[in-house]
C-alpha cells in the first residue's frame, strides 16, 4: 500500500488528488490547516476504498513540519509520495494591493513547498526511493500581467522542482512540478486582491476551464508515476507554452495589447472614483 502525504487536501485539487490515490488503495495523510475539511476528505477516501488520516499542518511553520515528520515515522516508518499542494492566490497590478499579501503568499506557496521538500527528502534519500509533486501553476510558466506575486511564487516552485528533479535523480527520487491552468476549486474564496474585477475574471475562467479538479488530479497522478519533470495538464496550457517557445513574437504582441487595455481600465476606474 502506497503511503501518500498531501498538503492542502481539505479542499479542491488536494482533495481530488487524495481521492485519485484512494482508487489505488493508498493510505493517505491529509495535511491541512482546515480541520473540518480534512475530516470530510478522509470520510470520502474511506468511502472510495482507501485509508486516510488527518494531520493539522500550517505549511509555513517549520515546527509543525517537524512534528508531522515524527508522526509519519512513527505511523509508517517510510513514505512513498509527498505532494506539496497547499496554496493561496493573489491578483493585483504591481503597484496595488498590500505588501503584506506578498509576504503571505510567498510564505505559503513558495516557502511552504520548500519546507515540505526539506522535511521529507532525508527520509526518501535513506530509502533510496520516493515521489515528490509540487503544485505550481501555468501562471509560473506564462507569467501574465496583473498577478505578479502569484506568478513569482509559482515560477519559484517550478525552479525548485527542476533543481530537485536532477539533484535527487541519483537517489531514485522523482520530482514533478504540476502546472495546471484554471479549474473550479475554492481558491477564489481566500484570494486577496484590491481589484473586484479580478474575482469576476477568476469566476469566468473557472467556468470555462477545459478540466475539472478530478481530471487534473488524474493527469497529475499519471505524470507523477512516470516521474515527469513538468505536468502541464490543460490542452490550452500546452498550446500557450508552445507559442511562448516557438512563436514568442505573437505572445509579446498579445501582451502589449493587454497592457494598453489594462491601462485604459485603470484610468477609467480612477476617473470614476474621482467623480464620485
Ligand atoms: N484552482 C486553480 O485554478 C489552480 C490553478 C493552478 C494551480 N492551482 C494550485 O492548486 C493548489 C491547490 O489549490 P486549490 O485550487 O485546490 O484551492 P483550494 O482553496 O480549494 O485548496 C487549497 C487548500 O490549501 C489549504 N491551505 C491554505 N493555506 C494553508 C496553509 N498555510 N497550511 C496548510 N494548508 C493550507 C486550504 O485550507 C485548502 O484546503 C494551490 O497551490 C493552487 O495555487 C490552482
Amino acid at each position: 500500500m502506497q503511503k501518500v502525504l498531501i498538503t492542502g487536501a481539505a479542499s479542491g485539487l488536494g482533495r481530488a488528488l487524495a481521492l485519485r490515490f484512494a482508487k489505488e488503495g493508498a493510505d493517505i495523510c491529509v495535511a491541512d490547516i482546515n480541520a473540518e475539511g480534512s475530516k470530510e476528505t478522509v470520510t470520502m477516501i474511506e468511502a472510495a476504498g482507501g485509508k486516510g488520516w488527518t494531520a493539522h499542518l500550517d505549511v509555513t511553520v517549520p515546527e509543525q513540519w517537524e512534528a508531522l515528520r515524527h508522526d509519519v515515522e512513527e505511523r509508517w516508518g517510510s513514505i512513498d509520495v509527498v505532494i506539496n499542494n497547499a496554496g493561496v492566490a493573489t491578483g493585483d497590478r504591481i503597484d496595488a494591493g498590500e505588501w503584506a499579501w506578498w509576504e503571505w503568499i510567498i510564505d505559503i506557496n513558495l516557502k511552504g513547498v520548500a519546507l515540505g521538500c526539506r522535511t521529507f527528502t532525508p527520509m526518501m534519500k535513506n530509502q533510496n526511493s520516493g515521489y515528490i509533486m509540487n503544485t505550481a501553476s501555468l501562471a509560473g510558466l506564462m507569467v501574465l500581467p496583473s498577478m505578479a506575486s502569484y506568478n513569482v511564487t509559482k515560477a519559484g516552485v517550478i525552479a525548485l522542482s527542476e533543481t530537485m528533479h536532477f539533484e535527487l535523480d541519483a537517489y531514485n527520487i522523482k520530482v514533478t512540478a504540476l502546472c495546471p491552468g484554471f479549474f473550479r476549486t475554492n481558491l477564489d474564496k481566500t484570494m486577496k486582491t484590491s481589484d473586484p474585477s479580478m474575482l469576476k475574471f477568476v469566476d469566468k475562467v473557472f467556468e470555462k476551464s477545459e478540466l475539472t479538479a478530478d481530471e487534473v488530479a488524474d493527469r497529475a497522478y499519471k505524470s507523477l508515476m512516470k516521474g515527469e519533470l513538468i505536468c502541464n495538464p490543460h490542452p490550452i496550457g500546452r498550446k500557450a507554452v508552445f507559442i511562448k517557445r516557438y512563436l514568442g513574437f505573437l505572445l509579446r504582441w498579445q501582451l502589449r495589447k493587454a497592457s494598453v487595455d489594462l491601462k485604459r481600465r485603470e484610468l477609467e476606474a480612477k476617473a470614476k472614483k474621482n467623480s464620485a
